[in-house]
């Protein structure tokens, strides 16, 4: 038997609506913000994220699923995430010149050859925004203040704002070299990948969840403390911004993210009481993603949300019910006439929009009495020849038990 491939998913249709609830509330936010939706390929020519993400990231380096082109020998990509071809199509369709602030949202699918466990696959789904040209504290604070506004309405108390500044190519050389000297203290401590960061980007080695590393990590130099003035006053007025607005947010030195493009504003949104996979959203300005992608300087700042990582945040609390629709209307018919009759009704009401279900299985009066059952019918009707004859049948309220005759050709419900 063929199974479906180690890190990808099955959604059956008992999970689906809690997919369409969650992701209908993304829309609805994200467009209430003026942001519109952006659609762009699956795949895309491999220089893109190497030039885009960074290749000394391991989601460039070890995570994707990359493969040559039939036709043409070229190197192409499963996309790992949504910023680089958001910002590929910014370019690509002249919106660079366009109407300051651009602003895009996506619900995704993404692909990282990753260690597949709970909130962990290798084929997952990402909403994300992504908005161009505006690199006022207040453009981040908009961007914040939409992630949380989508997490307060899918009720997520137990998911908390952290954020961080990581700095400028001003001044974030200055900090990685105070940072090198400190771990390389450490040399002979660290775990085998954090030596090796430490020479491609040091900045990683304060989020290893290494015991030992993360306990080294703790007494490094802070971001925060080795800020150029642009970019500590940014930050400052970032804080005041979300305070003005009431978005509750702890500073945490450890967010650094793991994606190349981030300059400045770093957050994650981190569930509470979920041991791994716990950050349900990052993200971050990219001010010089535009411009390394061949297009002008023009600055940046998105985030991304996992769903499957949501609703583990939602299940924690118990919120992850949605409503199932239930059929309005069963018909159940006995003989000839009677299942043709069913059918015609059906497809009347159907037309009307109404939800309708009748039997397509020969099932006996019984079984389709059950299956009506089953199906949590709200009403249900019985046809036989008699009620085919009279042109009249009883509707019966599958809740109250209480019945009603109605004319077969020209009732509605
Ligand atoms: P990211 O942190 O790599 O950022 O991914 C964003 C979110 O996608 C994560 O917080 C997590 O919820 C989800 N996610 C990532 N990898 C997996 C996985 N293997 N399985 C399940 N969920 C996963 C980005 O992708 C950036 N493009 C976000 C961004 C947009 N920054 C600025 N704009």
């Amino acid at each position: 038997m063929i199974q479906k491939i180690k890190g990808t998913m099955d959604i059956l249709p008992d999970e689906t609506p809690l997919f369409r609830y969650i992701e209908g509330i993304m829309r609805e936010e994200a467009e209430r913000y003026g942001f519109g939706e952006i659609r762009t390929p699956t795949f895309e020519n491999t220089d893109l994220f190497v030039r885009g993400v960074g290749d000394t990231t391991d989601v460039v380096q070890k995570e994707m699923y990359t493969f040559t082109d039939r036709d043409e020998n070229r190197s192409i990509s499963l996309r790992p995430e949504g910023t680089a071809s958001v910002a590929r199509a910014l370019i690509e369709h002249g919106k660079c010149v366009d109407t300051m602030p651009q602003k895009y949202y996506y619900i995704i699918s993404c692909f990282r050859h990753e260690a597949p466990q709970a909130g962990r696959s290798r084929e997952f789904f990402q909403f994300g925004t992504e908005m161009f040209g505006a690199d006022s504290p207040a453009a981040d604070a908009t961007s914040i203040s939409l992630a949380a506004s989508v997490i307060r309405r899918l009720g997520l108390t137990n998911v908390k704002l952290h954020m961080n500044s990581i700095g400028c190519k001003e001044c974030r050389p200055q900090y990685r070299d105070a940072l090198v000297s400190y771990f390389s203290k450490y040399k002979g401590e660290l775990c085998e990948t954090c030596n090796k960061r430490l020479e491609t980007n040091p900045l990683r080695l304060l989020d290893c969840k290494s015991k030992i590393c993360s306990e080294i990590a703790k007494g490094a130099p802070k971001t925060l403390d080795h800020l150029c003035d642009k970019c500590k006053n940014h930050f400052d007025s970032l804080c005041q911004y979300l305070d003005a607005m009431n978005i509750e947010y702890t500073v945490d030195p450890t967010i650094v993210r793991g994606l190349d493009y981030y300059t400045g504003t770093v957050f994650e949104f981190i569930a509470e009481g979920i041991a791994a996979q716990s950050t349900v959203c990052g993200g971050g300005r990219y001010d010089g993603l535009v411009e390394s992608l061949g297009g002008p300087a023009l600055s940046g700042i998105g985030f991304a949300m996992g769903l499957t990582r949501i609703i583990l945040a939602m299940k924690q609390l118990g919120t992850d019910k949605v409503e199932i629709a239930n059929p309005k209307l069963y018909i159940a018919s006995l003989g000839d006439k009677a299942a043709l009759k069913a059918l015609e009704i059906a497809e009347r009401l159907r037309r009307q929009g109404t939800f309708v279900e009748c039997d397509i299985m020969g099932r006996s009066l019984k079984a389709q009495m059950k299956y009506a059952n089953k199906l949590n019918a709200e009403y249900t009707l019985i046809i036989g020849d008699s009620e085919v004859e009279s042109g009249k049948a009883q509707l019966r309220d599958m809740k109250n038990g209480t019945q009603e005759e109605l004319e077969l050709d020209s009732f509605t419900i």
